[in-house]
């Protein structure tokens, strides 16, 4: 196997790829990407390439439409990084409690003043603010960092609402009891003084902030956005932090309009930039790979259903990725019944518009046969694996 990493992709995670694999230096020679940031909207795609693993959560720098018509798995690491993170947002949640920005120039503005201990005294006031303890904090997304941003905010004395139509079991059994978890935004804005949002961009939430949203807010709210930065709409953004209905926007993913803006705290992109989260991210996008490649599972694919047989111990495994239409499975256990092939164990699962067979077979296999049996109108691609 050939694969290319296009970022720097954490060591930990790139020691597990099997001795086997091959490191290659364009996505024209891989068979398997392992990707942070880089930008892949406009990239072509060779017609070998089985994956690509996406080192964090977000993968819109990923055509996935275009990768599911072309069978190839994009894969992404949710939660691996989420506990760095929370750990910034918290960071951004105190800073904006205060002045601290301003306090922090002033002090590097005076740094020459031999009586800084004096003056300080009297510049302070302007820098004072409030704690965060017994304040609001409204999440919009609960997923695996908006449940770890909820319950520090717990920890830390706030009364947190939660906001999320999605909510998992998983993550609602994670949440701390007292997060208040609420139908709509409708309450997340009227009572928050501090609002944060941690969901995916996408069409259905792309400017989801924005001047109905922020008119809905109490005076002075300090929103916070550590997610994507087109979950805003700038300019409602910007007449809301001229009018002061936003007190102060603190976000990890800032544009050039925006570190323009008055009253922001920008980091760049810094969220998941910790030893430990890009270990983590990098170990799960590899192992998930791997798995993928070795044994056609699919673990925390964003366009593809999790589908597994388990490991491959013997014998051969054929991995069909095809479209959710009626009759399919038929179409393919028919086929492999003409092909006189034997099913030892066989797992089809679907999700939205795609679907994934995986079928152990334990007798042998004319595999130009079976091929050209399976090109089928809504099988998008076959693979043949065997130990
Ligand atoms: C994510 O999508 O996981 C975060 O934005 C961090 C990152 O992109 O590395």
């Amino acid at each position: 196997m050939r694969y290319v990493t296009l970022n720097n992709i954490a060591s930990a995670g790139l020691s597990r790829l099997p001795g086997k694999y091959v490191k290659v230096d364009s996505i024209e020679l891989a068979d398997a990407v392992l990707v942070r940031s880089a930008n892949l909207l406009d990239a072509e795609f060779p017609p070998q390439l089985l994956s690509i693993g996406r080192a964090g959560a977000g993968v819109n720098n990923i055509p996935v439409d275009r990768c599911s018509e072309q069978g190839i798995v994009v894969f992404n690491t949710p939660g691996a990084n989420a506990n760095g993170v929370k750990e910034l947002v918290l960071l951004g949640l105190l800073l904006s409690a205060r002045d601290a920005k301003g306090g922090m120039a002033w002090v590097d503005e005076n740094k020459d003043d031999e009586l800084i201990h004096k003056s300080m005294e009297k510049a302070k006031a302007k820098f004072a603010g409030t704690e965060i303890r017994g304040k609001v904090l409204g999440v919009i997304g609960l997923g695996a960092i908006g449940v770890l941003v909820s319950n520090a905010a717990v920890e830390l004395g706030m009364k947190v609402l939660g906001y999320d139509p999605f909510l998992s079991v998983d993550h609602a059994l994670h949440l701390d009891p007292s997060v208040t978890v609420v139908n709509n935004t409708d309450k997340i804005y009227a009572e928050s003084d501090y609002v944060t949002i941690h969901v995916p961009e996408n069409p259905s939430t792309k400017g989801m902030l924005n001047a109905n949203a922020f008119s809905q807010m109490k005076p002075g709210t300090a929103v916070l956005n550590f997610a994507r930065s087109g979950l805003v709409c700038e300019s409602d953004l910007k007449a809301a932090l001229e009018s002061g209905r936003v007190r102060i926007y603190v976000t990890d993913v800032p544009t050039h309009a925006v570190v323009n803006f008055p009253h922001v705290i920008a980091f760049p992109h810094l969220g998941a930039s910790t030893e430990e989260s890009e270990t983590n991210c990098a170990i799960m996008a590899v192992d998930q790979t791997v798995d993928y490649l070795e044994n056609g599972n699919i673990t925390n694919s964003v366009n593809f259903p999790a589908c597994s047989l388990g490991p491959l111990q013997s014998g051969l495994r054929i991995v069909v990725l095809n479209k959710n239409v009626p009759s399919m499975l038929g179409k393919i256990t028919g086929i492999l019944a003409e092909q006189n092939i034997n099913i030892g164990n066989l797992n089809n699962r679907s999700r939205g518009n795609y679907a994934c067979t995986l079928v152990d077979v334990d007798s042998a296999v004319d595999e130009a046969a079976l091929r050209a049996a399976l090109n089928v109108d809504g099988i998008i691609s076959v693979r043949l694996i065997s130990r």
